[in-house]
């Protein structure tokens, strides 16, 4: 037991001393991971904790899943790396596979290494094919941590104190919990949507190149629009001549329960998508895809080096046919709704859960007071007396007052029980 104290303490020295001070933790008091196996994690103790976060909805089949695990390691002895420059079979697969399962005419894509990434080049590939420069960004977003990414971003949390990229406006939130407009659901006559024309008329030149969205938020704390939202938000945008760029990064590859991407939901095809995290379980990657006619604006020589890496690639492709085959989506519809009717059931007991969103495996519970003052405080120590407690889960939101519960898509019905009857213990005890 000393020993392990002292690797752990070790670690935290040489972390303290080697790694950028951004790099924060989630805890106060940090586990020293060092294994992963489906929905579990183990720390150096030899601790098992049930995973509900899953790397940030980034392990999406499971830690090393054995058929995943499998492609990785046929490709990474096989063949590791040439570059874009050259061509080489996964890129191309994992190309045409993403071309059959994304929406619609979206066809033709660029393999980056991360959701940033991808992000990045869906607002250049908008930029190139509209000729305009303006970009609209919802508040409360998160878009990646690049100069452009992080300057997309409508979270101060995740914005550095630099100026930022240019070019850039931002619409209010569809938040309905918090609506900006002080509407309800039952009154909401999505002034949310109107805004956006407002911004575009006061905030630009009167059009922009595009607009790009979550689904769902995420590191906002799965802020899910009203179910008009983004039908209504492309009339708009229609009107302006605006592209629309879904950033799926956490809500692809089925995580919502209810289509291969969150956009498609809510019955919109936008012209641009991105997507990464889930989509090779892991191991570095990031999309971006449009149509065919949209990606002839970027014919100039376009190159990344570890972008559609073969490893990645491959992976990528295994990921995507387990979703299927295992029919994971529908798991996160049932597991999903299991756990969203459970969490309402709770509430009644403890209404500091003061608003449950989401869909499928993409769910925020939203910590508050009964005059929705936000309890940041108390929103951290729950997560960190689940941690002591064996079960991992995120934390966003604004105020950082939103629990995130975004599992890897192969949870089942014991482990939800397992945790709601941990959480129901961690609530009466802090409460
Ligand atoms: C919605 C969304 N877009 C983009 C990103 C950036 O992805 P990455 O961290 O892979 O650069 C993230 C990361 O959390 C995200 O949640």
């Amino acid at each position: 037991m000393t020993s392990t104290l002292n690797k752990t303490k070790t670690y935290k020295e040489k972390r303290d001393k080697y790694v950028l001070p951004a790099v924060k933790h989630l805890y106060k008091d940090a586990p020293l991971f060092v294994k992963g196996k489906n929905q579990f994690l183990y720390d150096d103790t030899g601790k098992e904790y049930l995973d509900l976060f899953a790397g940030i909805v980034t392990v999406s089949v499971g830690h090393c899943n054995d058929r995943v695990l499998e492609a990785t390691i046929k490709q990474a002895s096989t063949l590791q790396h040439t570059s874009t420059i050259f061509m080489t079979q996964p890129m191309v697969d994992l190309a045409e596979k993403l071309a059959k399962i994304t929406p619609g005419n979206l066809e033709v894509s660029f393999i980056t290494n991360s959701g940033t990434e991808a992000n990045e080049a869906a607002i250049r590939l908008a930029r190139l094919k509209s000729g305009k420069s303006e970009v609209i960004a919802l508040e409360h977003s998160y878009h990646g941590e690049s100069h452009l990414a992080s300057s997309l971003t409508g979270n101060h949390n995740w914005r550095p104190n630099l100026p930022a990229a240019n070019s850039i406006v931002f619409a209010a939130n569809p938040y309905c919990y918090r609506c900006p407009f002080k509407k309800t659901p039952d009154n909401c006559s999505l002034e949310c949507v109107k805004d956006v024309e407002r911004v575009i008329q006061t905030q630009t030149s009167g059009s922009a190149a595009c607009m790009i969205a979550e689904p769902i938020q995420g590191v906002g704390g799965a802020i899910t629009p009203p179910d008009d939202y983004f039908k209504e938000l492309m009339v708009v945008l229609k009107k302006y001549g605006i592209y629309l760029i879904a950033d799926e990064v956490q809500t692809g590859f089925g995580r919502t329960g209810q289509a291969m991407f969150g956009i498609t939901s809510y019955g919109v095809e936008p012209h641009i998508m991105t997507m990464a995290k889930g989509l090779a379980n892991g191991i570095p990657i990031g999309a971006m895809i449009t149509t065919s006619e949209m990606a002839q604006a970027c014919s100039k020589q376009q190159i990344n080096t570890f972008g559609g890496n073969p490893i990645s690639c491959a992976t990528a492709i295994a990921v995507i046919d387990t979703v299927v085959e295992e029919k994971l989506m529908e798991n996160c519809h049932n597991i999903g709704n299991y756990l969203l009717n459970s969490l309402k059931e709770l509430q009644k007991d403890f209404p500091i859960l003061a608003d449950i969103r989401g869909k499928g495996l993409m769910l925020g519970v939203e910590i508050a007071d009964k005059d929705k003052t936000p309890l940041t405080d108390l929103t951290a120590k729950i997560v960190e007396d689940l941690k002591n407690n064996g079960i991992i889960i995120g934390k966003g939101g604004i105020f950082g007052n939103v629990l995130r519960i975004k599992p890897p898509m192969i949870v089942n019905k014991g482990n939800i029980e397992m945790f709601l009857q941990q959480f129901q213990k961690t609530l009466t005890k802090l409460k």
